[in-house]
């Protein structure tokens, strides 16, 4: 599975990229203005500078919500560099848009995706990655998981090559529970990556050896 980190704050991309795990990164509106970065110039700026992070995919949204509009935003954004997967919302001409940009050969993450349904869509008209959100569906008492088995199933049945970029991923079992049923790509904030390394058998275990490695060299 890969892991791309959910967010656009350069120092945790660094962290995450110098862990040697890191395969992507993924950014939304919200996570941009959380960095202070506004204005077109500093946006696309901002993209730049996570690109020469990275190795992998790095998603940019685009704020338009008309067809016209979010291919020339989508066109501008994946101009930047090779590694930009223009990022689309699940709308009428947002999957217009993702098929626009599948036949132009530039990658694509459909995002805000909730529904079987709406993955299905996406994957027809062809999208690189499709996003579901799956903390936020938790977050309503519903199973975000159950959704990602769904969709699972639904693109091994056609053989869809759109990859399932389980989004919304709030900790370690999220990322466990996507890999074990399957999901390609997960992208969550540098907490949740890191809390995998986490066990206390592991501290007491060094601890130990550690103290007695001292011990017989003191
Ligand atoms: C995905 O691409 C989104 O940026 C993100 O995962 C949303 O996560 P949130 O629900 O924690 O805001």
């Amino acid at each position: 599975m890969k892991f791309f980190i959910d967010t656009a704050n350069l120092d945790q991309i660094r962290d995450a990229q110098d862990l040697g795990v890191l395969d992507g990164v993924t950014t939304n509106p919200s996570l941009m203005a959380k960095e202070g970065i506004s204005g077109q110039e500093n946006v696309l700026n901002h993209y730049k500078a996570i690109c020469d992070i990275v190795d992998g995919d790095v998603s940019a949204e685009v704020i338009s919500t008309d067809y016209e509009g979010m291919i020339k935003e989508g066109m501008a954004l994946a101009e930047l560099n090779p590694k930009i997967v223009v990022k689309i919302p699940m709308i009428k001409d947002g999957v217009k848009a993702l098929k626009y940009f599948s036949d132009q050969g530039v990658k694509t993450n459909c995002t805000l995706v909730f529904s079987a349904g709406q993955a299905l869509l996406a994957a027809k008209a062809g999208a690189t990655y499709v996003s579901p959100f799956i903390g936020r569906l938790d977050d309503i008492s519903t199973d975000g998981l159950d959704l990602i088995e769904k969709i699972r199933v639904i693109y091994d049945n056609y053989e869809y090559e759109t990859e399932i970029l389980a989004a919304s991923v709030r900790h370690p079992m999220h990322i466990i529970e996507c890999a074990e049923i399957g999901a390609d790509v997960m992208t969550g904030p540098l907490s949740a990556i890191t809390a995998l390394l986490k066990h206390p058998l592991t501290d007491i275990g060094l601890e130990k050896f550690l103290a007695d490695h001292a011990k017989s060299n003191s």
